[in-house]
C-alpha cells in the first residue's frame, strides 16, 4: 500500500486492521516499494500464529471430545477394590492360615504378620540373599515371591532350623568359625548353606561344575560359587566357607 506524497516520493500506508509499531525507529516516508520492516514482521508473526492455531485446532478438539470406545471399555471393566486372599502353608512345622494382600511378598508375610523377624530384608530386590528361606527344602529369596503363591508349601525359616538350646549343625559351625560379624546376613547365609549342601548331594550342577555327566563334588569352589548370591557386607566369606566345609566333612 503506497501513496504519493507532495514531492512525488512513495509513502507506505498500512492496510486497515494491520498493527504497525509506532516506535520512533522507522522513517515515516520511504522511497522504495519495500514495506516497513516492523510492519512486515508484525504481519508475518500474525500470520504464523494464525497457522499455528489452525494446526492445533484438530488436536485440541480431539482432546476435548471424549473417546466413545475408550469410555465404553472403562465402563465395562470391573472396579477392583479388594486385593485380599487367604493362604495356608506350614511354617517351621506349624500350619498357618493368613489373610494377605495378594501383593504381599512371602518375606513381608513372615516378618510383618507372623513376626518371624529372623529372616532379614536387605535389598528387597533379590540381590543380597538376606531373605533366604527354604520352601519345600529349596532355598529361595522370599522377597521375590508372593505369599499367595505358596498355598500348601512347607516353609522353613532360620527360627525353624535350630533353637538357642539346640542349634542346627550349620549354626554351630558358624559360631565355631566366626562366620559372621554384625550378623545381619547370617540367617540367610545359614539357610542358603544348608540348602547348598543338599543341592550338591542331590547332584544338581552349578556354573563351576566341569563334568555334567558325573555328580558334583563337595568342594570349596562348588560351595563358594553356590553361595555367591548371599552378600556379606562384613566380609565373613572365608569363615563361612570354613563352617560349610566342616559340616560337609571336607577340607576348607
Ligand atoms: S532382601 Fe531378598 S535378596 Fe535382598
Ligand atoms: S555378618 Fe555383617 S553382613 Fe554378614
Amino acid at each position: 500500500m503506497h501513496q504519493r506524497t507532495d514531492d512525488g516520493s512513495a509513502e507506505f500506508a498500512p492496510p486497515q486492521g494491520v498493527y504497525v509499531d509506532d516506535a520512533p525507529s522507522e522513517p515515516s516516508s520511504i522511497t522504495s516499494d519495500v514495506p516497513a520492516r516492523r510492519t512486515f514482521i508484525a504481519q508475518t508473526v500474525a500470520g504464523g500464529l494464525g497457522l499455528l492455531a489452525l494446526e492445533l485446532l484438530p488436536s485440541s478438539v480431539a482432546l476435548a471430545q471424549p473417546s466413545a470406545p475408550v469410555d465404553a471399555l472403562r465402563a465395562s471393566m470391573p472396579v477392583i477394590t479388594e486385593y485380599h486372599a487367604g493362604v495356608t502353608f506350614t511354617v517351621n512345622g506349624a500350619t498357618r492360615t493368613l489373610d494377605v494382600d495378594t501383593r504381599v511378598t512371602l518375606l513381608d508375610a513372615l516378618r510383618e504378620q507372623l513376626k518371624l523377624t529372623g529372616t532379614k530384608k536387605g535389598c528387597d530386590h533379590g540381590q543380597c540373599g538376606a531373605c533366604t528361606v527354604l520352601v519345600n527344602g529349596t532355598r529361595i529369596n522370599s522377597c521375590l515371591t508372593l505369599a499367595v503363591m505358596h498355598e500348601g508349601d512347607a516353609i522353613t525359616t532360620i527360627e525353624g532350623l535350630g533353637t538357642p538350646e539346640k542349634l542346627h549343625p550349620m549354626q554351630e559351625a558358624f559360631v565355631k568359625h566366626d562366620g559372621y560379624q554384625c550378623g545381619y546376613c547370617t540367617p540367610g547365609q545359614v539357610c542358603s548353606a544348608v540348602a547348598v549342601l543338599d543341592e550338591i548331594r542331590a547332584g544338581i550342577p552349578s556354573h563351576v561344575t566341569t563334568d555334567l555327566m558325573s555328580r558334583p563334588q563337595l568342594t570349596t569352589i562348588e560351595m563358594r560359587e553356590r553361595m555367591s548370591g548371599n552378600i556379606c557386607r562384613c566380609g565373613a566369606y572365608s569363615n563361612i566357607a570354613d563352617a560349610m566345609a566342616e559340616v560337609a566333612g571336607v577340607r576348607a
